[in-house]
């Protein structure tokens, strides 16, 4: 008998059956059932989370705070547990599970020191002669009830990129977790269930993609946000009525690797960019642009590590490539890595594919039409090219529909500042990858990877309205 876990409604455990096959992603096998919501279920999280708009706005600071840190405290007690769950329902290796429970904590923790510090400002008016005696304060209040739609890449912490702001400035939220990894939210509903949060704070509902209409269409919802693929995200938005729409999408992320670069230390970072969770990130190294005058070393070095990384079961302590998510998307990889190799591009190493693991694989000589220049990879593939003028590997960072960050090895100030001003990115990281993230710090796209910011205290903006007063003192 598999373990079976409950969906949350109205903030309850809830087990009208037990549908959902959650699989193990390295066997296939089902590890875990889980209860989805039809779409009665899910109009009752809304109602729910409707009711529950005035009670949450009305939650001291203090108390929502409280709650953030009960998460935080019951997060850091159920970390194996956790980190397992993850492992086996994302296949993502386990230090990479370990290192996802670690952010899940610190989100949680940023939006419990957050939650008591959302303040306005004072704001004279006077600034012309009909303003005269006139003075305006503004404050932040909730926009109300929420609605969240999280991806299987990272089933903890891009939750908690929804529900600790949501908590911490007191909007109630109905979610949808990834139907192949709803089980990480849902140890959050467990977590969360244990608080005194108003009734119909949070109701958390994996539900079939076509059964979950409503998270997107209902307009007594008043924010949706969502992180997933770029063409469910447009299409969710085009959809989405009078909402305000915040979403987190993908990129095909470039790296620069300068000519003054330490390339020992690029090395190892590149290899984590580009293949950390088997490169199912959103701004996972895809595109690697190198020096021409240290093109051919670099390459080198990176061919020779990337053939040493340990593939294999996720609960292996020495593996770092995992399983894809399923067999259909390393399938999809694969196609385009041959599309690749057909249209003249170089394979430097990998390639290869079993089942829903794929070899990390590295190209060169990539022809600019390919899928894997163009689109988003979301594997373990990237690919090299050659610049000899920093100029023009700005440019070819910014020749995409994508820009969610950037990465550049330089020890060079000015060139620093320039691809600040230039890159059309939501984030620019220097001498790391582009896959660097903290949780605090403002995360997202422009271009076709998204709207809007998240890192909690952006997306705690998101989540409130400016209410304006004007007052006349004569
Ligand atoms: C993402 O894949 O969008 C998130 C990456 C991260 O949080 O590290």
């Amino acid at each position: 008998m598999k373990p079976v876990y409950p969906l949350y409604l109205n903030n309850e455990a809830q087990q009208p059956n037990a549908d959902l096959e959650v699989t193990d992603k390295f066997s296939g096998e089902v590890a875990f059932r889980c209860a989805q919501a039809d779409a009665k279920t899910i109009e009752m999280g809304i109602q729910g989370a409707v009711e529950a708009a005035e009670p949450m706005a009305r939650m001291p600071a203090y108390e929502r705070q409280a709650v953030l840190q009960h998460c935080v405290d019951r997060f850091g007690e159920r970390f194996d547990e956790l980190a397992y769950a993850l492992c086996v329902e994302a296949g993502k290796p386990i230090k990479d599970s370990e290192g996802e429970v670690g952010r899940l904590i610190d989100t949680f923790r940023i939006a419990a020191e957050e939650s008591v510090r959302m303040t306005g400002e004072v704001q004279p008016l006077d600034i012309s002669p009909r303003a005269k005696g006139y003075q305006g304060i503004w404050k932040r209040v909730p926009i109300g009830p929420c609605s969240f739609i999280s991806p299987f890449n990272f089933p903890l912490n891009l939750a908690a990129h929804k529900i600790a702001p949501a908590i911490a400035v007191g909007c109630p939220f109905v979610m949808k977790p990834a139907s192949r990894t709803p089980l990480g939210a849902l140890i959050m509903g467990e977590v969360l269930a244990e608080t005194g949060l108003p009734k119909g704070a949070f109701s958390i509902l994996p539900a079939h993609r076509e059964g979950a209409d409503l998270f997107t269409t209902d307009d007594r919802l008043k924010l949706l946000s969502f992180t997933g693929s770029p063409d469910v995200g447009w299409d969710l938005k085009a959809r989405s009525g009078k909402k305000k729409v915040v979403l987190e999408l993908g990129g095909n992320a470039a790296v620069i690797i300068d000519k003054d670069a330490d390339l020992d230390d690029a090395l190892d970072r590149v290899i984590f960019g580009a293949f950390y969770q088997s490169g199912q990130s959103c701004i996972g190294v895809q595109r690697i642009l190198v020096h021409a005058q240290v093109y051919d070393r670099f390459r080198d070095m990176l061919v020779a590590r990337t053939k040493t990384l340990v593939a294999g079961n996720p609960h292996d302590r020495n593996v770092f490539i995992g399983p894809m998510i399923s067999e259909g998307e390393a399938q999809r990889l694969d196609g385009w890595i041959q599309e690749a190799v057909a249209q003249g591009a170089k394979l430097l190493c990998g390639g290869r594919r079993e089942g829903a693991m794929l070899e990390a694989t590295l190209l060169e000589n990539v022809d600019p039409c390919s899928k894997i220049n163009i689109e988003e990879a979301f594997g373990p593939v990237a690919f090299l090219m050659m610049f000899s003028d920093f100029n023009d590997a700005l440019a070819m960072v910014n020749d995409s529909k994508y820009g969610l960050q950037a990465g550049i090895f330089t020890r060079d100030l000015f060139q620093m500042f320039d691809a600040w001003d230039r890159l059309d990115v939501g984030g620019v990281v220097i001498n790391d990858v582009p896959s660097y993230r903290v949780d605090n710090m403002p995360y997202g796209g422009v271009k076709d990877s998204g709207l809007g910011r998240e890192g909690v205290r952006f997306a705690m903006e998101d989540m409130t309205e400016i209410r304006n007063l004007v007052i006349r003192r004569n």
